[in-house]
């Protein structure tokens, strides 16, 4: 966890977002989070949580209130894998090599890494309809991560993969995280996926949206699969759920 005044890579302050149509999406939305806090939002759908994300990422301003991020790269993961059908997996992780003027040796080594890291090995020049939904999605992982990013913002990553792949990536995430010890920002429906993955979990109330609860989750990474099982994690998926329950 980030200590009070430490380094911190996003701060939000009382931020309010209300659309042009006047649909007030979020109110006072306070939170930040540093290098080593993967932080979830779980909340009704339409609370906001996607604006959220959106505000922090710059793909839209607040009404109110302020946004600091301090980092120097910052990766987003949305829902679908969003990648280009006409590039290999390899050269869809590539891409953002690319963008950056990398040497094409220098790009490849990079890209073979990210993706030997998300166990696609083997799998590299494969287009993405050839991919399974799981492979996809870990081929925008590998994107995201070869950004080195400071900051990776998550849309519900695993919201269209079946349960078992879904727990699959769940496991693969957090060890990546512990790895790479970014800050984390990462939405979810689930309040297993929420509780497996994060140092902390933030409960949002209907809209319009405001954090109603932080919940801090106690367990040190790599976290094994079978902590879903436990006494423990079932008793703070329940304060989870009840304190959800409450507010929707
Ligand atoms: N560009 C926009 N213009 C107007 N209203 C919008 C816009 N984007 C979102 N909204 C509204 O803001 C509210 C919050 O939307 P948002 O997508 O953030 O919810 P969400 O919590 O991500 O929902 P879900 O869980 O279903 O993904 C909704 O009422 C939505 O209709
Ligand atoms: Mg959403």
């Amino acid at each position: 966890m980030t200590e009070p005044g430490g380094a911190r890579t996003l701060v939000l302050e009382g931020v309010s977002k209300r659309f042009p149509t006047g649909t007030v999406a979020l109110t006072d939305v306070s939170l930040g989070l540093g290098p080593g806090d993967f932080v979830t939002v779980v909340g009704p759908s339409g609370c906001g949580k996607s604006t959220l994300l959106r505000l922090a990422s710059g793909l839209e301003r607040a009404t109110a209130g302020s946004i600091d991020v301090r980092a120097a790269s910052t990766s987003y993961v949305f829902q679908d894998a969003t990648l280009l059908e006409w590039r290999s997996a390899a050269r869809n992780v590539e891409l953002v090599g690319e963008l950056r003027g990398e040497s094409k040796a220098e790009r490849r080594k990079r890209a073979q890494e990210a993706l030997d890291l998300v166990g696609l090995t083997g799998f590299e020049s494969q287009h993405p309809r050839q991919l399974s939904g799981g492979m996809r999605m870990r081929v925008s992982l590998a994107r995201a991560l070869v950004a080195e990013p400071e900051l990776a913002l998550f849309d519900e990553p695993f919201g269209a993969l079946d349960e078992i792949t879904r727990l699959d990536m769940q496991t693969e995430l957090q060890k990546l995280f512990r790895l790479k010890r970014f800050a984390g920002l990462f939405i979810t429906h689930s309040v297993s996926e929420a509780v497996y993955l994060s140092t902390k979990v933030l409960v949002m109330s209907g809209r319009p949206g405001r954090i109603v609860a932080e919940i801090p989750v106690p367990w040190d990474y790599p976290r094994a699969p079978d902590l879903r099982h436990t006494a423990e994690f079932a008793a703070l998926t329940g304060r989870v759920s009840h304190t959800l329950g409450e507010h929707s």
